[in-house]
């Protein structure tokens, strides 16, 4: 999930947020996005594979996302965005806590009491758009060793955990949004992803 540095009111984003960034911190998320898959990449449609082996593998994978999120100042991230369909994600909600990984996610229980939000996806590049999703969940998951976690959140840390067990059932936040939402979504995404390439090229 990517952070909104500066929320903008009507889910509008007037600007390029990341234009002000420091050149090097800017230059380190350009470089980190680039092993971000980017919508139309089919992978983001798939649906990752339940880990069974907690190996060193697995380890380097966690420690390599975690990377990965932190460079492009992301505050979650699943690993079917950087191509591997496994059951991992990774996430900070605090700038000051340590990386959060959750192995095997499993939704156990959500708070019927729903909350709207403005959400960004590293994956959506420009794309802002609101999602309403329970203010509180339960999951269990597993750590990089293989032994049982249970999470109790509610707010952010709830929200970007929701966001990126979508994204290892291969679902966006343009289909949990509303259909003007998503046209808009459509707009800026064909807009921005023309202009990365451009900058690339
Ligand atoms: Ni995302």
């Amino acid at each position: 999930m990517a952070h909104d540095p500066e929320p903008v009111a009507g889910g509008e984003v007037a600007e390029d947020p990341y234009a002000r960034l420091d050149p090097a911190v800017r230059a380190r998320r350009d470089a980190a996005l680039k092993h971000v898959r980017r919508f139309g990449d089919p992978v983001l449609k798939s649906r990752a594979r339940p880990i069974e082996r907690f190996d060193g593998a697995l380890r380097d994978e966690i420690a390599r996302m975690g990377k990965l999120m932190d460079e492009a100042l992301g505050i979650g991230l699943a690993a079917t965005q950087v191509g591997i369909l496994n059951r991992v994600l990774v996430y900070r909600v605090e700038a000051e806590a340590s990386i959060a990984a959750l192995v095997n996610p499993v939704l156990e229980w959500s708070s019927g009491e729903l909350e709207p939000l403005d959400e960004g996806c590293l994956s959506l590049p420009g794309v802002l758009v609101e999602v309403e999703r329970p203010i509180h969940v339960r999951v269990r998951a597993q750590d990089e060793s293989g032994d049982p976690l249970l999470i109790e959140a509610s707010g952010l840390e709830a929200r970007v955990i929701q966001h990126e067990m979508d994204h290892l059932d291969g679902v966006l936040i343009l289909e949990r949004t509303s259909r003007d939402q998503r046209k808009q979504a459509m707009r800026t995404l064909r807009e921005s992803l023309a202009e990365e390439a451009q900058r690339v090229a």
